[in-house]
């Protein structure tokens, strides 16, 4: 009685073993929705290159980048005031002036020092402005 009770024990523990293993082994099996692994990350690599090259193409385009590229980039900021082509609106006319001219203003700007009447408005934008940023948005005034 007691071997039969023996075997009886051992073959429910098999059992049991048995259906852990093969659940653990379908989840293997399922796909990975939030995974992209084996062919999903061939594919990613070939379209878009490892971290690493992105970061590398990215710095790059950056350092390739003129400065009136730079700025280009920069004066999406400005046109609501000034217009995208420097036409002018609420903030005066850019499309004619140089960049010794826009870099003069917006230094005197980020000195918080007025030089119109609505100085105000462009104390708070030039605030944010670093040199480069200045130089940057110069060469592209000057290029409208
Ligand atoms: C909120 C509206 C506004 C935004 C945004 C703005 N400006 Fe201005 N800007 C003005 C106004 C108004 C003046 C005239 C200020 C004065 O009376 O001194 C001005 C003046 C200037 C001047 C001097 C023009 C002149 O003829 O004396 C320059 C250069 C200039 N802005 C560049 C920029 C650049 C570059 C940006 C984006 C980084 C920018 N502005 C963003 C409103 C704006």
């Amino acid at each position: 009685m007691k071997a039969l009770i023996n075997i009886a024990l051992v073959a429910i523990v098999a059992v049991v073993i048995f259906v852990i293993a093969r659940s653990t082994l379908e989840i293997q099996d399922r796909p990975q929705v939030n995974n992209c692994v084996g062919e999903c990350y061939t594919a990613y690599l070939a379209e878009n290159g490892t971290i690493v090259e992105q970061a590398r193409a990215a710095l790059e385009a950056a350092s390739a980048a003129s400065p009136a590229d730079l700025g280009k980039a920069l004066f999406v900021t400005c046109a609501a005031c000034h217009g995208a082509g420097g036409e002018g609106s609420i903030g005066p006319q850019l499309n004619a002036r140089d960049a010794a001219f826009v870099t003069d203003a917006l230094s005197t700007y980020k000195s918080n020092v007025a030089r119109g009447p609505q100085s105000a408005m462009m104390f708070a934008v030039a605030a944010a402005l670093s040199d480069a940023d200045i130089a940057n948005l110069a060469a592209f005034v000057e290029s409208l």
